[in-house]
This record gives C-alpha cells, sequence and structure tokens, in this order.
C-alpha cells in the first residue's frame, strides 16, 4: 500500500457515520413505539418528523462528503462476493437515507397533515393532498422501516463478525479514535 492510501475514514466521515446510526436507531424505536399505541405518540411524534428530517439533510451532506473523500479499501480478509454485498448493502442504506425521510414527508403531505417542525416551524407540503397518495405512502413507510431494520441488522452483523471472530480491523477504520494515513484526503 502506498503512502497515500487511508488506512481509515476521513473523521468527518467517521462522525457522519455515529451521528447518523444513532439517530436511525432512534427513529426506529421512536417510530416503533408511536404505533405501539403507547399514549405517547403525539410527543413521540413531535421528535420523530424533526429527526427524520435532520436525517435527510445529513444524508446529503453524506453523499456529497463520501464524493469528495478517498475511501480506504477493504481488507484482503473480504472475498470478491462479499465486497460485492457490503457495497450493495450501503447503496441500499444511502438510498433508505432519501428515500425514508422523503416518504414519511410526502406521506403527511398527502394526508393534509402539517409537517410541523419546532412550534411555529412548518415545512411546505411536498406532495398534493390526496387520499390515494396518503394510502401508499403510508404503508411503504413501513415497508422501508423493515428494509432498513434487515439491512442494518446485516450491517452490524456482518461488522461483528469481522471484528470478533476475523479480528482483521474492519471496524478500526471507522472508531472515532482510528489512525488515517497522512495526506490521504483528496481536495
Ligand atoms: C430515516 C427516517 C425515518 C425513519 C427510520 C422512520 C421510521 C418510522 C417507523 C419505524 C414508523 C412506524 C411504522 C409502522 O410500524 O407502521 C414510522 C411512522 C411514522 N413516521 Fe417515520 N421514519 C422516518 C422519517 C419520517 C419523517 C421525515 C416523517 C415526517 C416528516 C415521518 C413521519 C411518520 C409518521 C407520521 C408516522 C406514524 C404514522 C401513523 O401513525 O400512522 N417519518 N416511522
Amino acid at each position: 500500500m502506498s503512502g497515500e492510501t487511508p488506512q481509515a475514514f476521513a473523521v468527518r466521515s467517521r462522525v457522519l457515520h455515529w451521528v447518523m446510526a444513532a439517530m436511525i436507531l432512534a427513529m426506529l424505536a421512536i417510530g416503533m413505539a408511536m404505533v405501539a399505541r403507547l399514549g405517547v405518540y403525539h410527543a413521540l411524534l413531535a421528535w420523530h418528523r424533526p429527526l427524520g428530517v435532520g436525517i435527510l439533510v445529513l444524508a446529503v451532506i453524506r453523499t456529497l462528503n463520501r464524493h469528495f473523500s478517498q475511501l480506504p479499501p477493504f481488507p484482503e480478509t473480504m472475498s470478491a462476493a462479499e465486497r460485492k454485498m457490503a457495497t450493495w448493502s450501503e447503496r441500499l442504506m444511502y438510498g433508505l437515507f432519501f428515500a425514508q425521510p422523503l416518504v414519511g414527508w410526502g406521506m403527511l403531505s398527502a394526508g393534509g397533515y402539517p409537517v410541523e417542525m419546532w412550534g411555529a416551524v412548518h415545512l411546505p407540503r411536498i406532495l398534493p393532498a390526496s387520499p390515494w397518495l396518503y394510502s401508499v405512502l403510508r404503508p411503504l413507510h413501513t415497508v422501508l422501516a423493515y428494509a432498513f431494520m434487515v439491512v442494518v441488522l446485516g450491517h452490524i452483523g456482518a461488522v461483528l463478525y469481522h471484528a470478533l471472530v476475523l479480528r482483521d480491523g474492519l471496524l478500526r477504520r471507522m472508531t472515532i479514535s482510528a489512525k488515517r494515513a497522512r495526506g490521504a484526503e483528496k481536495k
């Protein structure tokens, strides 16, 4: 490997990764608790909407960041098939980072509900009010939530396998204390 090759993700990529991971896990839990009729629906929804829109904003920042960052190569312990799976599951996650918040925002718009952030701050509707659109987007939000859970669990499972069984340093590339080769950032 040349001195130019980074050994870990850029610091800003790692920070974005862990902030978004926490937000997505929180959103999946909040969403499930909302529909579990625990009597705190409105209080949870008040967190769910701005956090979801925050994920959408971070998804844009993260996509730009990824485009302008040089990624560390996959470890040699990963087979060609595993690399392909990792690449495609990452693409799927990036797709969900955009699709799920947009479907949430769209379904509230189509249902004619206010897209409230904090107090008097409301977002504009992104779709016209339409019972038909709402009836499509509401179940789609659930299906995408399940897809998120499956892909996130697969991702965590694969990382744990590398960290605990193969012990190949895969997780260290993403930990906050990871060392990165100098001069590896693309300008
Ligand atoms: C990555 C972002 C998001 C995730 C992971 C997520 C996840 C979830 C989950 C797991 C549920 C429960 C679904 C079910 O079991 O049926 C849910 C419901 C809901 N979500 Fe989201 N959501 C996200 C973004 C948004 C956004 C941006 C909005 C609106 C601006 C939104 C509005 C709602 C509403 C209103 C419900 C409840 C609908 C009902 O009570 O019928 N979500 N979400």
